[in-house]
């Protein structure tokens, strides 16, 4: 059994981050944007900010609070897309029930998008042209890339039909040639697709939601799922300990997936960085 070791890989796409931008002659500018105390949400905003720094980005995070209105948050984003320093926008969600989340997203500049959750880059990802891709399923292709695990011709199952995981990495997946089925909440029996998957990406937030019986001999299973139990410690979706003893490579929790999604946010910021000093040294000015 393979561990897919995500920490470790994302350590090194950071070292290589750092190479790159000793190159350049610009330094990619993220703003990181909170609204509301949700808790987890404070913490990945924390952790995307250090890593921001850790790097040699420039980052900046802005809280709004839990009151604010959409038009204080769509204010804040125009003051965003304008600012040369920003490179990068990111809005954390979930956002507060009275604000317009699809209205705040389509608000971004798809070229700051580096979420990708402005419909402009999920089209883009649909009819397969660049773009930008979500962070979380971006890490998921990386890490199986980096262990050569072909996506090409296999039975992918994705358990989760989220935007912001679930139905990107089905489309990646698709775009990688393989045959993608998606289970979510109506799904009536999510073993029978499990069972003949070749790989099981799953990302709920359920605990031990895929147990052994549920996955195929030497099946590949990553786990995207996050929960934090009453102990303190953080568990994905998998029942890692049974489930581990049947697949030929698996994601543990953490250190696995959650890494990866802050590599390729970088990444993207990179991306974003690269593309907007190329354009407007061009005279594009976007
Ligand atoms: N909430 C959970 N995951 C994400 C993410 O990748 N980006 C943003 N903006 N919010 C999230």
């Amino acid at each position: 059994m393979i561990l897919l070791d995500g920490k470790s890989l994302s350590d090194t796409i950071q070292q290589n981050i750092i190479k790159e931008c000793a190159t350049l002659d610009i330094k990619p500018g993220l703003a990181v944007v909170l609204v509301g105390d949700d808790a987890p949400s404070r913490a990945y905003v924390n952790m995307k900010e250090r890593a921001c720094q850790n790097v040699g980005f420039f980052s900046c995070k802005h809280e709004l609070p839990q009151t604010c209105t959409q038009e204080e948050l769509l204010a804040l984003i125009a003051t965003l897309n304008a600012d040369p320093k920003i490179h990068g926008i990111l809005v954390q969600l979930p956002l507060p029930k009275h604000i317009d989340t699809s209205v705040i997203l389509e608000s971004i500049a798809p070229h700051k998008d580096v979420d990708g959750f402005h419909p402009y880059n999920v089209g883009r990802l649909n009819t397969n042209l660049d773009g930008f891709v979500p962070a979380t399923p971006l890490g998921v292709m990386s890490l199986l890339e980096s262990y050569q695990i072909s996506v090409r011709g296999k039975d992918v199952v994705i358990v989760g039909a989220s935007n912001i995981v679930g139905r990107p990495l089905a489309t990646l997946m698709l775009n990688a040639g393989a045959s993608v089925s998606i289970c979510h909440i109506l799904t009536k029996d999510v073993a029978q697709y499990t069972s003949r998957a070749d790989i099981v990406c799953v990302g709920v937030g359920k605990v031990n939601l895929i147990t052994e019986s549920m996955i195929r001999q030497d099946a590949v299973v990553i786990d995207i799922g996050i929960n934090r139990l009453d102990s303190g410690a953080l568990v994905g979706d998998v029942d890692f300990a049974n489930v581990a003893k049947k697949a030929s490579a698996i994601t543990p929790v953490p250190g696995g997936v959650g890494p990866m999604t802050i590599a390729s946010l970088l990444q993207n910021t990179l991306k974003a960085a690269k593309q907007i000093h190329c354009d407007t040294s061009k005279g594009a000015g976007i």
